[in-house]
């Protein structure tokens, strides 16, 4: 059988999506994102041949002082987080010999010129070419004298087209209301050209949020049945069962509203509710998402009372293990309000949608980690199997499972072999290993590659972080009002009853999982 590598159409296209020589410089390096996510990811693009050989990576940070000990805690993360383990001695070695790093902070010109330096000397030593991507996986206090530290050392060129390219990636959280989001844009804006930013939400590299994508417009069966006339509502869900995982002081800062649903839930609620795009490419993709966005029906202070659930969980267990409360979590104060748990029902003011609720739920120390969409559909117009003793039928449901078991189901009543017409729900499967023999990559390898090759589609636009925020920063208004109380719930607990009462209250439950 032939290899993918001997199909010369195949290999033209992996070209295509392989990086050029240049620089990535990581501000942040000695952090957990680097360790556990980014390094290895580099990692598994090398060994798949999508990074040349003279792959250059600098970390930039106050504690990396030495170089070696920089390597070997990278390669011991590798060894304990790459998708491709046992790491192969040989592939790390060449890897590891464009790995190198610059000590310094974040505040200092003088640093910044070292690392200048460092990157100049990589074009001369490595052939690097002058490309630059500069990755920001540091906490968001330190977005704004990065990106001024950059500018004011020369280090960022606004060229396009044939010279060498400069962008940058940021990590989430970008800002934490409407006006820090604004302010940070600004901030961007004055050193980088919007086309050199990379705001990456790590959500739109799994293959699942992608696939939406391809299973709504790749087939021509589903489009004409998403909207109102077929689609009585639709729910999203992001369940986590870990708790806060020594972050408690960061998410001080943030809460679950902020943390999953203003950057995750919204992107691929985006993704599932949207127009078609006219052509798969960046701005296509996006002005369909923003349009969406916008079309959110804003949750004034009044409406979250009624349109939206915070829960903070209390002690309880999980998989019969007994874990804390959320107030008891390190970096927590007493007292706290935090939400670990929110719920929320949201209305999309759109020919498509008008009127079909989309409930949208994420929590930490839920019973279970599972993402996924489900629309369900409206039921049978005419019930004609009543005489027969059915009084009710299930209407059909497609779920879209994000994580864990990737896949896509769709439900169907089906009669039950026999003399009498016996009905039930069954499921007609789709599932990524089965299909396809191997796991998705990781979301991280996709989108890394994707910025090392200047391919914004899967990275969010300035307008979309300002649509995002607007509608977050509408419901935290209400919170801050006192117009909706923190509810406890149980660790191992699907979230407080309040949450189901918002459903109850439209005589529908959530999804049991
Ligand atoms: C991150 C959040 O963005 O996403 C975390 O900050 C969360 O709180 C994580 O746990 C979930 O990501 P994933 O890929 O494990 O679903």
């Amino acid at each position: 059988m032939a290899e993918a590598g001997d199909n010369p159409l195949r290999e033209g296209l992996r070209d295509a999506r392989r990086a050029d020589p240049g620089v990535m410089v990581i501000f942040g390096a000695s952090g957990d994102l680097t360790h556990r996510k980014l390094v290895p990811a580099l990692y598994s693009l090398f060994c798949d041949r999508l990074l040349p050989e003279t792959f250059t990576l600098i970390g930039f940070a106050r504690s990396l002082r030495d170089r070696q000990a920089f390597v070997d805690s990278l390669r011991a993360a590798c060894d304990q987080f790459a998708r491709r383990r046992p790491v192969d001695a040989a592939a790390w070695q060449r890897f590891a010999a464009g790995v190198t790093c610059v000590a310094g902070s974040f505040t200092r010109p003088e640093d910044f010129a070292a690392l200048k330096q460092a990157c100049e000397a990589s074009d001369r030593e490595r052939g690097t070419r002058g490309n630059r991507l500069y990755y920001l996986a540091t906490p968001p206090a330190s977005f704004e004298p990065i990106v001024w530290g950059l500018g004011s050392a020369g280090m960022v060129d606004r060229p396009f087209g044939a010279g060498p390219s400069t962008r940058i990636v940021i990590e989430k959280p970008f800002g934490h209301d409407l006006d820090s989001a604004r302010a940070l844009n600004a901030t961007v804006h004055e050193v980088f050209d919007e086309r050199q930013v990379f705001r990456i939400d790590h959500y739109l590299g799994k293959e699942t949020v992608q696939n939406l994508l391809v299973f709504r417009f790749g087939n021509s069966i589903f489009e004409p049945i998403w909207n109102r006339r077929y689609v009585d509502f639709v729910e999203l869900t992001v369940a986590e069962s870990i708790g806060v995982e020594g972050r408690g002081a960061y998410f001080e800062t943030a809460g679950i509203l902020r943390d999953i649903v203003q950057n995750h839930m919204l992107q691929f609620l985006s993704l599932t509710a949207m127009e078609a795009p006219v052509a798969f490419e960046a701005d296509a993709v996006r002005d369909e998402k923003v349009k969406l966005l916008r079309s959110i029906r804003p949750m004034p202070p009044g409406a979250a009372a009624t349109h939206s659930v915070r829960g903070q969980y209390a002690a309880g267990s999980i998989l019969g293990v007994p874990v804390p409360a959320y107030a008891e979590e390190p970096g927590v104060s007493p007292g706290s309000e935090t939400d670990t748990y929110v719920a929320l029902k949201l209305f999309i003011d759109n020919w498509r949608w008008a009127g079909v609720p989309f409930y949208l739920r994420a929590g930490k120390r839920l019973p279970k980690r599972v993402s996924e969409i489900a629309i369900h559909f409206r039921p049978a117009p005419h019930l004609m199997f009543r005489d027969l003793g059915t009084d009710s039928l299930q209407p059909n449901l497609l779920s879209m499972r994000i994580q864990p078991d990737e896949g896509i189901a769709l439900t169907f009543e089906s009669k039950v072999p026999g003399p009498a017409v016996r009905i039930r729900p069954v499921n007609m499967e789709f599932r990524y290993g089965t299909s396809f023999g191997q796991e998705p990559p990781e979301a991280y390898e996709r989108l890394i590659l994707d910025s090392l090759v200047g391919d914004p589609t899967l990275f969010t636009r300035s307008d979309e972080i300002d649509a995002a925020w607007r509608l977050i920063t509408g419901v935290r208004r209400g919170w801050e009002e006192g117009r909706v109380p923190v509810r406890a719930y149980e660790a191992g607990a699907w979230g407080p009853r309040e949450a189901d009462a918002l459903l109850a209250a439209d005589g529908r439950a959530w999804r049991r999982l």
